[in-house]
């Protein structure tokens, strides 16, 4: 089956390869022409384990093209991927001007049946706008299908959650369509991966109903880590007896700085625009975006706390800038705000990150900040130590070699990745997060 996915950012760019894995004929379209030199050259733009390989492979094996000329892909393709970025416009509500310019350009490309999934992130009734948008620029000598089919992958795992997810939602106006896509997941098929086929705009809406429950998680587990502080209880202790009732279940009740990256915050926003615009309100997803947002603000309490009172004139070694580890995406990463802010405060940064070294660079001049070559180089001279993020390498530090180039012995540990007293016994003065 030839297809073509529009937008070759961290989705699109793996679910191309990994639809070209599956074996269709995959083109990959992006209108940023150096993404698509690289990528042409053999370069992988965005950091993500495994991906280079893999793209390697299926262009090697002729499946899987990358190119601006989204007229000609989208002639040349049955399945009309748009996997365009869906950023937070200035309202709080979901840019939807990339999804506009894309159904546009296929509607006016449209020469022959083709089912036009979205794969972006979008609110309810975009799969409707799409279809308008198409049909007022198509000739209506065609006939197409318009679907949702959302994307749970995590950067960082992205490919083996592509590969063996935990469902596939598809959303169809008809069976021809969700026979189509079921082909193309045949694979999944086979390995019995639960399939939830419905209609677009349910489709559209469990996609932000999962991702601001997941961030419910997180804003309720760091509520309790901010109560087990006052308290004296140990969060880590009170996830695990939560956890393990199936009802609540253990996964991302980790307490830390909050949840950022590229879809939490922006879709927790969006959907409180999406209930707003349906005459309606979510008192909860409100509740858990003001959690997420106080939470820089604690932890930066934390920080002055913890190096002596003050932050400026100090020198802080921070360790990770990504929103998490195994990216190199920085997009409203707590580790960036909290980076940011120990600068406005005052004070010098080391910072170190293993793949998000050149996007911080990129993003603009920081002055204060000095980007090292590793965690140790981060390190040294400091006051405190602060980990952002909880990449492996930061898991297994040699701390008798901290403890000989710190200034001082003092390590904030906003991932709780560390235990406290063997932190203690080692010498550390050490602030965790909910115990
Ligand atoms: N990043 C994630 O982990 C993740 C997970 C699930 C869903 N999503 C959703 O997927 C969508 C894409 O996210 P992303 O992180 O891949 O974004 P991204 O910013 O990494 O990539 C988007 C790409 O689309 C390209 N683009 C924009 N307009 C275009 C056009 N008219 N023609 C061709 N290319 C165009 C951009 O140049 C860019 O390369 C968003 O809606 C997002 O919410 C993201």
């Amino acid at each position: 089956m030839n297809i073509c996915v529009v937008g070759t950012g961290y989705v699109g760019l793996v679910t191309g390869t990994c639809f070209a894995e599956f074996g269709s004929n995959v083109i990959c379209v992006d209108k940023d022409e150096s993404k698509i030199a690289a990528l042409k050259d053999g370069k992988v733009p965005i950091y993500e384990p495994g991906l280079d390989e893999m793209i390697d492979r299926n262009v090697k094996a002729g499946r899987l093209h990358f190119s601006t000329d989204l007229q000609a892909s989208v002639r040349d393709s049955l399945v009309v991927f748009i996997a365009v970025g869906t950023p937070q416009g200035n309202d709080g509500r979901a840019d939807l001007s990339f999804v506009r310019a894309v159904a546009k350009a296929v509607g006016e490309n449209l020469n022959s049946f083709k089912v036009v999934v979205t794969k972006s992130t979008v609110p309810a009734g975009t799969g409707k706008m799409v279809r308008e948008i198409m049909q007022e620029s198509c000739t209506g000598e065609h006939k197409f299908s318009v679907a949702s089919n959302p994307e749970f992958l995590r950067e960082g795992s992205a490919i083996e959650d592509f590969m063996r997810p935990n469902r596939v939602v598809v959303g169809v106006e008809d069976e021809m369509a969700a026979a189509i896509l079921r082909d193309l997941y045949r694979p999944l098929y086979l390995i019995e991966t639960p399939f939830v086929v419905t209609d677009v705009v349910t489709a559209e809406m469990i996609k932000y109903a999962s991702n601001a429950f997941l961030a419910t998680k997180i804003s309720y587990i760091n509520e309790m880590a901010d109560l087990a502080e006052r308290l004296g209880a140990d969060i880590h202790a009170v996830a695990k007896g939560m956890g393990l009732d199936n009802r609540i279940g253990s996964k991302f009740l980790h307490p830390g700085p909050g949840y950022g990256g590229s879809c939490f915050p922006k879709d927790t926003r969006a959907m409180l625009s999406i209930a707003q615009d349906a005459g309606g309100d979510l008192k909860i997803v409100d509740a858990v975006i003001r959690v997420n947002d106080d939470r820089i603000e604690t932890m930066m309490d934390k920080i002055t706390k913890a190096a002596g009172g003050s932050i400026a004139g100090k020198t802080f070694g921070l360790l990770g800038l990504a929103f998490k580890p195994n990216t190199d995406d920085l997009r409203e990463s707590p580790a960036m705000l909290i980076l940011d802010r120990l600068i406005e405060a005052g004070a010098k940064v080391q910072a170190y990150d293993p793949a998000g070294m050149e996007a911080a660079k990129a993003e603009k001049d920081r002055s204060g900040v000095t980007y090292c070559d590793d965690e140790y180089a981060a390190i040294e001279g400091t006051d405190a130590i602060v980990l952002a993020t909880e990449w492996n390498q930061f898991r297994g530090l040699d701390f008798d070699r901290v403890k000989s180039l710190v200034k001082s012995p003092v390590m904030i540990d906003l991932r709780n990745v560390y235990e406290p007293e063997t932190m203690l016994s080692r010498g550390f003065s050490y602030v965790g997060v909910g115990r």
